[in-house]
């Protein structure tokens, strides 16, 4: 614990030295969340606040495309992710050759990539979603069929919301493809009256047996604004241990899987890459253009 809080100490001495802001993700530990971030949400909210910030260094505590996504909407900025490992198995299901294949394939159908994509794909890709949006952005394009691109089961979830017809790709996240229906019929019999809400990457079975389903920023304030006495969120574990600390009123029940990408992220070594300003997050020129307009076109749907 003394390590963490010299470590935390020091990260608030760095960022005001340096002109730094952090932007976490839910899925980050308590100690980065609530302890040392400036800003905190899920990806879309994330992509939103990179936009508005006058700091000269980004620093991402998240994964690789979340720094992305914030280098494409600050190319003269600093943007630093504390472990470039940091990946996500949505974003390595797909690449831009595939993506060009899925054209040729369905030529003029319009292409949604989740923003669990590599700037490559983005490049390929029409415009943005996430799962906060992802049904208002298929809409958007009025159209009767797009391609939806990587997560096979956020497109099933959407599908199941809209009249335009999706082609999917067969992403998946694997912290959310291991929750079972089962999973939340055993936790209904263990906990009586709990409210189940699941995260759209998780199977639609999963989603069906559930009482709500949104992003984690939903999620999170569901639990704020309705105040269930029990609840069950089916996402990350990190998620619950933040959204607890908030509302000390409600149980959590926690069946939860770890990412092991988000994982990489830690105080120290937040701590090192504002000291060393490293790993700086960088797009290749050719990319920079087209991906970024994928962003900026999610972004200006309302
Ligand atoms: P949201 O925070 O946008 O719901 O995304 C969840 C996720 O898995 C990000 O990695
Ligand atoms: Fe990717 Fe899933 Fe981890 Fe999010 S939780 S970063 S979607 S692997």
């Amino acid at each position: 614990w003394a390590v963490m809080e010299e470590d935390a100490r020091i990260i608030l001495e760095l960022k005001k030295s340096r002109n730094a802001v952090i932007l976490a993700h839910n899925y980050q530990t308590p100690e980065i969340f609530h302890g040392v971030a400036d800003i905190v949400g899920d990806s879309l909210a994330l992509a939103r606040e990179a936009q508005h910030t006058d700091a000269d260094v980004i620093l991402l505590a998240g994964v690789h495309f979340m720094a992305e996504t914030a280098k494409l909407m600050n190319p003269d900025k600093v943007v630093l992710i504390p472990d470039a490992a940091a990946g996500c198995s949505l974003a390595e299901s797909i690449t831009s050759e595939d993506v060009a294949l899925l054209r040729q394939k369905y030529p003029d159908r319009p292409v949604v990539a989740y923003v669990n994509t590599s700037a490559a794909v983005k490049a390929m890709s029409d415009v943005c979603c996430t799962s906060g949006n992802a049904k208002v952005v298929v809409e958007s394009l009025g159209v009767p069929e797009v391609i939806m691109l990587p997560d096979e089961f956020l497109a099933q979830n959407v599908a199941a919301q809209t009249d335009v017809k999706i082609i999917a790709w067969k992403g998946h996240c694997e912290v959310h493809e291991r929750f079972t229906p089962d999973d939340i019929l055993s936790l209904r019999q263990q906990h009586p009256g709990v409210v189940v809400l699941a995260h759209p990457e998780c199977p639609p079975e999963v989603v069906a047996v559930s009482d709500f389903s949104g992003s984690t920023a939903v999620m999170a304030n569901y639990v704020k604004d309705l105040k269930p006495a029990r609840v069950a969120l089916i996402t990350e574990c990190s998620m619950s241990d933040n959204v607890a600390q908030s509302n000390p009123g409600t149980e959590f029940v926690r069946p939860c899987n770890l990412c092991p990408h988000m994982k990489r992220i830690t105080l120290s070594n937040i701590r090192k890459a504002l000291e060393e300003m490293q790993t700086s997050v960088e797009i290749p020129a050719e990319l920079f253009a087209p991906a970024r307009r994928s962003v900026e076109r999610m972004l200006a749907v309302k």
